[in-house]
C-alpha cells in the first residue's frame, strides 16, 4: 500500500493583544514616528497584529495552536511521532523550539506524557517555513519514518522589529498557526517544491548574531521592500504551476489558494496570474499582518473553522521570504 500524509485537524492561536493600525500610528507618533492607517491599508491591505505580552514565547502560541489542531484531529498528544515547528523567532538560540514545545505538551496532562521521545526539530526558511516543515513532515511520513505529526509554525516578531523604522515595523505580527499530519491509504499532499536562492540573504535578514555573550551587528528585521515585492511577484505563480503540473491539475482545480500573508497585492496579484478569482483567495494579512511562518496555517485554520474549506477541497498553499525561499504545496482535505 502506498503511503499518504494528509492533515485531520487545524488549530491556531493569537495572541490577546490585539493592536488596529490606529493604535500602533499612535505609538509610533508618540516617538516621533510618522505613518497613518491609510498609508499601511492602501500599501499593504493590512488593518490589525497581534503582539505578545514580554512573557510569552514561540512555544507559548505553537501550545495552543496544538491543543486546538489536536482537539480537531481527535488525538491525544502521545499518538504524535514527529514534531516540526517553523520559526525564525524561536525561544532559545538551542535547543529547538520544537523540542521546548514536546515538553510542554507532555506536561500539559497525564496522558499526553507519551509524546515525550519523539523526533522534535526547528525548520528555518522564515515566511517559507510552514511550507517546508509540512514538505518534511509528509516525506517522513511516506517513508515510514513517522505515522502521526504536528507541523507548526510560530513567531513572535514584535520582538525583532525595530519600532524607529515605519518602513518594517507595521508590516509584522505575532501568532501560530498547527496541522495534525497523518499517514492515510488516500492522498492528503498531492505535490510540493521547495526553492533557496541565497544570493538575496541581504533583502530580508536579521543580520545580528550572539558572540562571546555580546550581540554583534542589528539583531533587528532589516528588508528592501521593493526588491522582495519584485521577488515574490515573480517567483510564486511559477512554483504554483509547476506543483499543479507535477499532481497533473490544473488551475481550475484549485478550491482555495492559501498564500503567505504579507501583502494584499502580492496576493491579489498571484491569484490573477493563475486566473483564480478573489473569492478563492484566503485573506487573513488584514487582521493578522505578516506572522511569517505561523501566516499561511493561521490563514488555513481560520478558513477551515468558519466552513469556507470543506472536506474534499483541494488547496494550493504558499509561502516565499527570507533566504530568499520559496515553495508550494497541493493537497485535498
Ligand atoms: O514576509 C516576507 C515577504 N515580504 C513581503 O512580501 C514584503 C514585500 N514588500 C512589500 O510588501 C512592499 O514593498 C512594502 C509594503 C514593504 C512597501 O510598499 P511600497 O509600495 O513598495 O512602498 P515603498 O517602499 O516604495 O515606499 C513608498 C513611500 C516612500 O516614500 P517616498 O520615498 O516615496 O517619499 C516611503 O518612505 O512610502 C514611504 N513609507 C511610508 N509612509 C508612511 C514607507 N513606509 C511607510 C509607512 N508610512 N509605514
Amino acid at each position: 500500500m502506498k503511503r499518504y500524509s494528509r492533515i485531520t485537524g487545524t488549530g491556531s492561536f493569537l495572541p490577546p493583544q490585539r493592536l488596529t493600525n490606529a493604535d500602533l500610528v499612535a505609538r509610533l507618533a508618540a516617538d516621533g514616528i510618522d505613518t497613518s492607517d491609510e498609508w499601511i491599508v492602501e500599501r499593504t491591505g493590512i488593518r490589525a497584529r497581534h503582539f505578545c505580552a514580554p512573557n510569552v514565547a514561540a512555544s507559548d502560541l505553537a501550545f495552543e495552536a496544538c491543543r486546538s489542531a489536536l482537539l480537531a484531529a481527535r488525538r491525544n498528544a502521545n499518538e504524535i511521532d514527529l514534531i516540526i515547528v517553523a520559526t525564525s523567532t524561536p525561544d532559545m538560540v538551542f535547543p529547538s523550539t520544537a523540542a521546548i514545545l514536546q515538553h510542554k505538551l507532555a506536561q500539559s496532562n497525564p496522558a499526553a506524557a507519551g509524546i515525550a521521545g519523539c523526533p522534535a526539530f526547528d525548520v528555518q526558511a522564515v515566511c517559507s517555513g510552514f511550507v517546508y516543515a509540512l514538505t518534511l513532515a509528509d516525506s517522513l511520513i511516506q517513508t515510514g519514518a513517522a505515522n502521526r505529526a504536528l507541523v507548526v509554525g510560530a513567531e513572535v516578531f514584535s520582538r525583532i522589529l525595530n519600532f524607529k523604522d515605519r518602513t518594517t515595523c507595521v508590516l509584522f505580527g505575532d501568532g501560530a498557526g498547527a496541522v495534525v499530519l497523518e499517514v492515510s491509504d488516500k492522498p492528503g499532499i498531492l505535490a510540493s517544491e521547495l526553492h533557496a536562492d541565497g544570493k538575496h540573504v541581504g533583502i530580508l535578514c536579521v543580520p545580528g548574531n550572539v558572540s562571546g555573550g555580546q550581540i554583534l551587528g542589528d539583531p533587528t528585521l532589516k528588508m528592501d521592500g521593493q526588491a522582495v515585492f519584485k521577488l515574490a511577484v515573480g517567483v510564486l505563480a511559477d512554483v504554483a504551476r509547476s506543483v499543479l503540473a507535477k499532481a497533473g491539475k490544473t488551475e481550475a482545480d484549485v478550491d482555495w489558494l492559501i498564500p503567505h500573508q504579507a501583502n494584499i497585492r502580492i496576493m491579489q496579484s498571484t491569484a490573477k496570474k493563475l486566473k483564480l478569482g478573489p473569492d478563492k483567495v484566503v485573506v487573513t494579512v488584514d487582521q493578522h499582518g505578516n506572522t511569517s511562518a505561523a501566516s499561511i496555517p493561521l490563514a488555513l485554520d481560520v478558513a477551515v473553522r468558519d466552513g469556507r474549506i470543506q472536506p474534499g477541497d483541494t488547496l494550493l498553499l504558499e509561502g516565499v521570504g527570507g533566504g530568499f525561499t520559496w515553495g508550494a504545496t497541493l493537497l485535498n482535505m
